[in-house]
C-alpha cells in the first residue's frame, strides 16, 4: 500500500471529487451522482469509502444493505461490497484491497455475513475478493455484465477474522 494514499470514509468535502472521478474513469455523465454519493453519508445501512492522493478521490467502494433479489434473481437480503473503482494510474498497488478490509470492518460491525456480485468475466474483482477469503455461492444470469453471467459470493464473519490474525 502507497503510504501518501488515505482510506476513510466519504465526507461532505470529497463528494465533488468523488464526482469527477467516477466521470472521468466510467466516462459517464454527473447526473445525480452527487446526491448517490451524499446519501452514503448519511444512510444507516450505507457508506462510502474512498482513497484520497493529494487531497484528490483516486479510488472508492461502497457497502449497503440490499433486500433479497435487489442484486439479481435469487441473491439474498444482507450487506453487499459495491462498485469498487480504483483509477487506472493507481491501480496494483493493494488500494482496492484496503478500499475492501475498510468496508469489511464496517459491515463486519453489524452483521456476520457479506455478500457481493460481480460479472463472471471479471477476473481481477474475482481475484481481490477471494484473496480477502469470499467463496462463490452461486451464479445466475445478467444482463449487467459482458459475459451474461454473474457471480455471487460471501465471506462470513467467523472466516475472516481468523485471517486477520495470520
Ligand atoms: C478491480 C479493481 C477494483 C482492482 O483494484 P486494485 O487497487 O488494482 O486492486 P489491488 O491492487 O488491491 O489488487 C488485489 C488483488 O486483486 C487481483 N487483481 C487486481 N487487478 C487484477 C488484474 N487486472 N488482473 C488479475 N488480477 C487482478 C490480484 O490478485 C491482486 O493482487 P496482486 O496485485 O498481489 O496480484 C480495479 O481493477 C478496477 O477499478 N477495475 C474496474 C472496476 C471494477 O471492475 N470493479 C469491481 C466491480 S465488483
Amino acid at each position: 500500500m502507497v503510504r501518501s494514499v488515505q482510506i476513510e470514509p466519504l465526507t461532505e468535502a470529497d463528494v465533488s471529487s468523488a464526482v469527477r472521478f467516477a466521470v472521468r474513469v466510467l466516462r459517464v455523465e454527473p447526473g445525480d451522482l452527487g446526491e448517490q454519493f451524499a446519501s452514503d453519508i448519511t444512510g444507516d445501512l450505507r457508506q462510502m469509502f474512498v482513497a484520497r492522493a493529494g487531497g484528490q478521490v483516486v479510488a472508492y467502494g461502497r457497502v449497503i444493505e440490499l433486500a433479497a433479489d435487489e442484486a439479481g434473481p435469487g441473491t439474498p437480503a444482507g450487506c453487499y461490497l459495491s462498485g469498487v473503482l480504483v483509477d487506472p494510474a493507481w491501480r496494483r498497488r493493494g488500494i482496492a484491497t484496503q478500499l475492501t478490509q475498510a468496508r469489511l470492518r464496517w459491515a463486519f460491525a453489524r452483521t456476520d455475513k457479506v455478500f457481493y456480485v460481480t460479472g463472471a468475466d471479471n477476473i481481477a474483482s474475482l481475484h481481490l475478493h477471494a484473496a480477502l477469503g469470499f467463496q462463490e455461492m452461486k451464479r445466475f444470469g445478467s444482463e449487467r455484465s459482458a459475459a451474461g453471467v454473474d457471480v455471487l459470493s460471501q465471506l462470513a464473519r467467523t472466516a475472516y477474522e481468523p485471517m486477520l490474525r495470520t
